[in-house]
């Protein structure tokens, strides 16, 4: 009996190393992934996104209406924007996008201006 455990202890810690890399394979383009899950709805490049359209009133085309063309918003702006919402644009809790994502999503919309 104990052997057994022991047996599946190991099998479990031997997972537990396997996935291990897996987990820390963090993809380069992890910002654009939470900015698809969250933001895209409605500001993808689309005049039928209601961010975006409105956006494209609120600019007039002065700017881009679709928010991974800007290259004007600081850090500070985006954040908050996403922590505190705007018309129909609800404010996101840090149990949906943590403080580390929201630096992953602002550096994917900041990665633009160089
Ligand atoms: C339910 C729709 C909706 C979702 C989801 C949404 N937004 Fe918005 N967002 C809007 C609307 C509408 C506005 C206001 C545009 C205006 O002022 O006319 C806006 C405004 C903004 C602005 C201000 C832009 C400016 O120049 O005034 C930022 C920045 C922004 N959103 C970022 C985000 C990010 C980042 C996400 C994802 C975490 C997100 N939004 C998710 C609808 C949305």
């Amino acid at each position: 009996m104990k052997t057994n455990r022991l047996i599946v202890l190991m099998m479990l810690a031997g997972l537990a190393v396997a996935s291990e890399p897996a987990k820390q394979a963090v993809p380069a383009h992890r910002g654009k992934q939470i900015f698809d899950q969250w933001c895209g709805i409605c500001h993808a490049a689309s005049p039928r996104m209601p961010g975006t359209a409105s956006l494209a009133a609120k600019y007039g085309g002065s700017l881009p209406a679709a928010l991974e063309e800007r290259t004007d918003m600081p850090p500070a702006f985006i954040e908050h924007f996403v922590r505190k919402g705007v018309l129909i644009m609800p404010a996101f809790r840090k149990t949906e996008i943590t403080d580390a994502d929201l630096e992953l999503l602002v550096d994917y919309l900041k990665a633009k201006d160089q």
